[in-house]
């Protein structure tokens, strides 16, 4: 029971015992994350200062519940620092950050942030090169299920199957005994966001996933983007429209951040034409 003990250690009692998120079968039953109000991410005034400069200034988001929020700004407007706030690698001064309903990301340590559900792909792939690629998978999950132990024989089954379901999901079933560092760019960017879904992430962080891809690559990303919706929330910071265009359709939400805080808010072509976005962003 080591991770989970982990996790009740660092958080008062009555946080430990709330509802679960529909169908996501996560692996913390006891600390499943509360989105009864229907947000699995709220952040409130939150302010993060270097050396007297504000990279977030009164930072105000929220995301759904099984949400694919797409996060567009200028160069510097703070959406890595929001990225480094909600998975505790950034203390905030000032604002409030929560998971659900009861977890107080700003009272959590790193690690137990992402034991709790929050996975975040950084830009650069973070592979095990010289793992085949089933492996690397493999590896993923591990970390998560040692108090199983005395289920070995059945988890090795079931994880199989997982591994199985997941190399199909980000198509690299034909790649699965080859080293991940012989993929491609592409290949191994889907390889990690495949490798952080055998966490059973309840919220997937992505910032820029696409910096660096064709634009076959690209579109292949944004498909696989879009089919995970449903089975876990996602916040994509990105700066190729096209790629954010595939991913919010007509009505999905697209947040534009500028100086540390929410520029805008809405539909992509409402956001497109909004004067300010336009002035700090867009028509740059
Ligand atoms: N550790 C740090 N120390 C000092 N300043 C920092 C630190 N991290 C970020 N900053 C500054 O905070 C501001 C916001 O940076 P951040 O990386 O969050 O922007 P961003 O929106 O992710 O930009 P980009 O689109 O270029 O990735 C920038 O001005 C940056 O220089
Ligand atoms: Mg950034």
């Amino acid at each position: 029971m080591t991770a989970h003990n982990a996790l009740i250690v660092d958080l008062p009692p009555d946080l430990t015992n709330v509802n679960g998120v529909a169908g996501l079968g996560h692996v913390l039953a006891p600390g499943e994350i509360d989105v009864s109000h229907g947000t699995i991410l709220y952040l409130e005034d939150v302010t993060v200062s270097f050396d007297g400069f504000r990279a977030l200034n009164k930072l105000t988001l929220s995301i759904d519940a099984g949400e694919l929020r797409c996060v567009i700004g200028p160069n510097g407007a703070g959406k890595t620092t929001m990225m480094d706030v909600i998975t505790g690698k950034t203390r905030p001064d000032d604002g409030r950050v929560f998971l659900g309903q009861t977890f107080d990301l700003t009272r959590m340590s790193e690690p137990v942030i992402a034991r709790t559900g929050i996975g975040r792909k950084f830009q650069k792939p973070t592979v095990f090169e010289n793992h085949p690629v089933w492996e690397n998978l493999e590896l993923a999950m591990k970390t998560e299920k040692r108090w199983f132990a005395s289920l070995r024989a059945r988890l090795d089954r079931q994880a199989q199957a997982r591994i199985g379901e997941t190399l199909e999901l980000i198509r690299l079933q034909h790649q699965a005994t080859r080293l991940a560092g012989e993929l491609s760019h592409g290949q191994k960017q889907r390889l990690e966001i495949g490798m952080l879904l055998m966490q059973q992430p309840a919220l997937l962080l992505l910032d820029e996933p696409a910096a660096g891809m064709t634009d076959h690559e690209t579109m292949e990303l944004a498909e696989l983007l879009n089919k995970l919706r449903g089975s876990c929330s996602m916040m994509v910071v990105e700066h190729d429209m096209e790629f954010v265009a595939a991913l919010a359709g007509d009505s999905g939400k697209v947040t534009v951040m500028a100086e540390g805080s929410v520029l805008a808010e809405g539909a992509l072509d409402d956001v497109k034409r909004d004067d300010a976005v336009i002035e700090s962003y867009l028509g740059r």
